[in-house]
């Protein structure tokens, strides 16, 4: 039995290609933020997509949310991501052709609980409301700048009442004003939401609002100790 959020003990991946993780171990408390910091090419993306049970290690023990990953069949993986689980890319990928309220409806509208499922709308206005856009929710993607775009990326990542944030490079699309505030964002999770958060970064701004920082290097996770 575990308390935590997140344990990964001796993750490995290889590609055909590359060697990538040569034996992960974390663990993630719930409400924690956690920073995972490394040069480009080292694996962060590939180790935040076995965290979200997107792509399956070689080797090593997943688990999320009390969940076992190797134990869970595709439905069940679905089930999981789409529950437990938000996602926020560098990109916001917003759908171009719905509103901000519609996108951010979006992973709601296969949630398994009725409840949730008509609840949804009420939230998506109180959340949008919590980030400063209430009066954007019916403006397309398009007419929104770059950080509204992804502070709807992030109301949309809550919208199910995931116990974990998975970020990769959020902050990496933006000017530094608009990574500032989704920096601010995303640490209230945590503090305010008790939403547990793993997220990958270039940004020491961003990376210096979270708990701790990890490195990721020569494919395992260490303490990172700032270059003097
Ligand atoms: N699906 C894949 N197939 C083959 N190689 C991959 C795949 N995904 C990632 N890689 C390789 O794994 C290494 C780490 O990639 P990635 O996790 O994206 O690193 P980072 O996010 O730290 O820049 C790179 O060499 C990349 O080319
Ligand atoms: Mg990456």
């Amino acid at each position: 039995m575990t308390a935590s959020l997140v344990r990964l003990e001796g993750v490995t991946k290889r590609f055909t290609s590359a060697d990538v993780l040569f034996g992960v171990d974390l663990e993630v408390a719930a409400g924690e933020a956690t920073a995972i910091v490394g040069p480009s090419g080292s694996g962060k993306s590939t180790l935040l997509n076995i965290i979200g049970a997107l792509v399956a290690p070689s080797s090593g023990h997943v688990e999320v949310a009390g969940k076992t990953l190797a134990s869970l069949d595709a439905n069940a993986l679905a089930k999981l991501r789409n529950e437990s689980i938000g996602f926020v890319f560098q990109s916001h990928h917003l759908l171009p052709q719905l509103t901000a309220l519609e996108n951010v409806l979006v992973p709601s509208l296969v949630h398994d609980d009725s409840t949730l499922r008509s609840t949804a709308p009420e939230r998506a206005c109180a959340l949008l409301a919590e980030v400063g856009l209430e009066d954007r929710m019916q403006q397309r993607p398009a007419e929104l700048s770059g950080g509204e775009c992804q502070r709807i990326a992030v109301v949309r990542a809550l919208i199910n009442e995931p116990s974990l944030i998975l970020a990769d490079e959020p902050t990496g699309s933006l000017d530094r004003a608009a990574g500032e505030q989704l920096g601010d964002l995303l640490r209230s999770l945590s503090d305010t939401r008790s939403v547990g958060l793993v997220t990958v970064t270039h940004s020491d701004r961003l990376a210096e609002r979270m708990h701790r920082v990890l490195e990721l290097r020569d494919g395992r996770l260490a303490t990172f100790t700032a270059p003097a």
